[in-house]
């Protein structure tokens, strides 16, 4: 047999005398045991699953099915970014945040685009010179994986408490599909804020370059559904499971449509530098444009198959007093209805970008203190 890695000998792979000794394994393990059991003791209801740490705050279920559906609903966002995972230029980030994590996919994704590139020598692994971010997901469901890059933690947590986050840490915070899960979106904006970073001017710190302002991104489809041509009739089943959709988010009390007062809200939080951006979706394959085709042809699979399904049963049967039976002979009519391809719709994908600058506080609350920015100690002055 030909030798093709010649440093391993000619028995193959060496056996360490000290297996594990240089590895993560121990802190690995403590990780995994971290976890209360109670935080993986779901709450059945419905047949469907729902998540067990702090039970009853999130209306949709974290089973596989719905797993699923996160997976279609993250490929149709690639889409819609022509292939990025998301709306946001980032330049050198060093620590991003996914709040509201789900699967973890994105966060996946993106700590893979920001890891560092390495390859292992029997010596030491080597790394190049290209930047790293540690990405860290945050989520009530722990139904993230557990192999995943180095530069990526998982952590359970509810984001409508205190985080014990590390304040001005973070460079770029990612929110998708939060409607109805925050409680107080000022408070939640005003804590996003505080784990940003605020920029560092070049004439305030000693350092080499000039640190730009955490970002925060924030994807959410309205709860509404549009229609130019007609095709969407008044009676029709969808008009009805939208109409009491609304009505029964009301009743529990979660804003479900908060991109009206997005702007407004960002500015109060103090952030700057704020674009809108509203997007038509089709739901349904409809669209001449080949790109809005697809995006609508998921839209609707997943739509269909799912989303009308996880976002009513828990709603209309705890808060709108339904019973599952009601509920299902709806969703049947809805499926159908909407498989039909009749009706020519679609809803609003919002995507509010912002960011944070520096401000005249800033040198009077970091008087002096070196901050570890990667591999630059910060100083900063007084100005
Ligand atoms: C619609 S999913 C979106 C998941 C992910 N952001 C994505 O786009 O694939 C909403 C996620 O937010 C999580 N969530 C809801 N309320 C939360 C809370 N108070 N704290 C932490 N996570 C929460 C849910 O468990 C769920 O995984």
């Amino acid at each position: 047999m030909m030798d093709f890695f010649p440093h391993l000998g000619s028995n193959g792979i060496e056996v360490d005398a000290e297996p594990g000794s240089s590895s993560d394994h121990d802190s690995i393990r403590s990780d995994l045991t971290s976890l209360s059991e109670s935080v993986y003791a779901n709450v059945y209801e419905n047949g469907r699953t729902y998540h067990g740490y702090r039970p009853w705050s999130y209306v949709l279920p974290n089973d596989q099915r719905e797993q699923d559906r996160l997976q279609v609903m993250h490929h149709i966002f690639r889409l819609f970014f022509d292939g990025e995972i998301c709306a946001t230029r980032l330049e050198n980030p060093q620590m991003i945040l996914d709040i509201g994590t789900g699967t973890g996919i994105w966060a996946m994704e993106s700590a893979n685009l920001f890891c560092y590139v390495g390859m292992f020598t029997d010596k030491a692994v080597v790394a190049d010179q290209i930047p790293a971010a540690e990405v860290v997901g945050v989520d009530l469901s722990p139904i993230q994986p557990i192999w995943v890059p180095p530069n990526l933690r998982f952590i359970i947590d509810d984001v409508n408490q205190e985080m014990r986050f590390p304040s001005n840490s973070v460079d770029f915070i990612h929110v998708r599909g939060l409607a109805g899960s925050i409680e107080n979106w000022s408070s939640f904006l005003q804590q996003c804020y505080k784990y940003g970073r605020l920029t560092i001017p070049l004439g305030h710190v000693l350092c080499f370059q000039e640190r730009p302002g955490g970002r925060l991104e924030i994807s959410e489809c309205r709860p509404q559904v549009h229609c130019d041509d007609g095709t969407y009739p008044d009676d029709c089943y969808l008009r009805t499971w939208v109409d009491e959709f609304n009505r029964i988010t009301k009743i529990q009390g979660r804003t479900w449509d908060i991109m009206p007062e997005i702007q407004g809200l960002l500015e109060d939080s103090s952030f700057q530098d704020i674009h809108l951006s509203d997007n038509k979706i089709p739901i349904g394959p409809w669209a001449k444009d080949r790109k809005l085709e697809e995006i609508g042809r998921c839209f609707q699979a997943q739509m269909a198959e799912d989303a009308i399904e996880s976002y009513s049963l828990a709603l209309f049967t705890r808060f709108g007093e339904w019973k599952l039976a009601e509920v299902q002979v709806l969703l049947a009519h809805l499926r159908s209805e909407l498989k039909s391809n009749k009706m020519h719709i679609y809803s609003y994908l919002y995507v509010p970008t912002s960011r944070q600058l520096s401000n005249a506080n800033y040198s009077q609350q970091h008087i002096c203190h070196g901050e570890k920015a990667g591999d630059i100690t910060f100083i900063i002055l007084l100005v």
